[in-house]
């Protein structure tokens, strides 16, 4: 699939821009400071309704405003495809083909995006929370039952909190009938990041060990407060006894201290936590990550996915770089920001440059 049209109205530093793609490779040259990323970030907003940078959409609207637009045409091998994402303080509001869609598991998923920013090397060193957000973004846009049942489990679970929280005694009866649910929706949960991360890691452990001449080999595991197994009814049950269990604790504590909401994932180099890697092995473990990605994304939709590289060329050595280059010269639309050309060592012949200064963009007429 590939973006062919962009319509931005008052998103970051960009009022009212309208822009066409091509299939192949876009690059946004740029200063620091000008909105090369802030364009990646409408791109992806687009695709997921939600940034990469923050939690709070009223940060994405322009200065002295209070809403904002996007909207793209989307070329598939099913057709064009009209996409659009809007914001107000009341909400959003999303449209596929011009028609409003209540639910998010009905929008995303049309299109498909891998981003690739400097600080995913935190997937690796930061909290477990970016690593459970890690899986919920790639899992969520290739299998829209996994948002809807994770939306369900989150539902409940805030239930459960606030009940805990709010409750001037507790009433075991009321708990019984959450955990059951929690139980049967968080099983679900876990068992789609399983099956996610077994078929992650036979692919990126392929690509790390291409990078590392064979030298580096890559696991990844799911770790979780409560034995794991693929079964579903396993998973119910661990889950419902492991509740049951904490529920002392949870009273006390007024919160949930077990479930997929504080589950995590340790991905290691040679058996060992890739925490304690080298910088280099961090660097071709995104990597790996990444292209494993768009490879599964490949295999489920049978399309590629856009790829969005933020500045990150610069930081990959010769290597990795032509390995990143061979990925994009296939069939896969690509947009790259960089502060200037020579970072990015061969470049393919077919791209389109657009030059970006204080939110105004040109296109390069080569
Ligand atoms: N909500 C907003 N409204 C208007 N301008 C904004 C808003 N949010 C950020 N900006 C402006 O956008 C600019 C930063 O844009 P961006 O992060 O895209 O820069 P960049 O070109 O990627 O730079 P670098 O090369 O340093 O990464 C800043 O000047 C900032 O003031
Ligand atoms: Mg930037």
């Amino acid at each position: 699939m590939w973006l062919k049209e962009l319509e931005i109205h008052q998103f970051r530093n960009y009022k009212d821009v309208n822009l066409q793609f091509q299939p192949g490779l876009n690059v946004f040259l740029g200063q620091n400071a000008q909105g090369k990323t802030n364009l990646l970030e409408a791109i992806y907003f687009l695709a997921l309704t939600r940034s990469h940078r923050t939690r709070f959409d009223k940060e994405l609207t322009q200065f002295n405003s209070d809403n904002f637009r996007l909207q793209g045409v989307l070329s598939k091998l099913t057709g064009t495809l009209p996409l659009e994402v809007s914001w107000t303080s009341k909400g959003r509001m999303t449209k596929v083909n011009h028609l409003r869609q209540a639910k998010l598991s009905n929008y995303v998923g049309h299109m498909n995006v891998v981003l690739f920013a400097p600080e995913d090397l935190q997937l690796i060193k930061g909290s477990p929370n970016l690593r459970r957000k890690f899986i919920d973004i790639d899992l969520g846009q290739i299998k829209p039952t996994y948002l809807a049942e994770l939306s369900h489990y989150q539902h409940i679970l805030k239930q459960r909190n606030s009940y805990l929280k709010s409750a001037q005694s507790i009433d075991p009866h009321y708990l019984d009938v959450l955990d059951e649910q929690l139980a049967q929706y968080g099983a679900r949960v876990i068992q789609h990041r399983l099956q996610f991360l077994n078929d992650l890691e036979t692919v990126a452990k392929k690509q790390q060990e291409y990078l590392s001449q064979e030298n580096e080999h890559l696991t990844i595991q799911y770790e979780s407060s409560i034995d794991l197994q693929l079964d579903l009814q396993f998973l119910v049950k661990e889950l419902a006894e492991t509740l049951l269990q904490k529920r002392q604790t949870d009273i006390l504590k007024r919160t949930t201290s077990i479930g997929p909401h504080r589950d995590d994932v340790q991905f290691a180099i040679n058996g060992m936590d890739a925490k304690f890697g080298s910088q280099g092995q961090q660097r071709s473990l995104i990597l790996s990550l990444k292209l494993a990605e768009i490879q599964l994304i490949k295999e489920v939709t049978r399309e590629s996915p856009i790829l969005l590289l933020d500045d990150v060329m610069s930081e990959l050595d010769n290597q990795r770089q032509t390995k990143l280059l061979e990925a994009i010269s296939g069939d896969i639309q690509t947009f790259l920001t960089t502060t200037s050309l020579d970072h990015l060592q061969t470049l393919p012949i077919d791209l389109q440059i657009f030059n970006i200064h204080q939110g105004e963009i040109l296109p390069e007429t080569l």
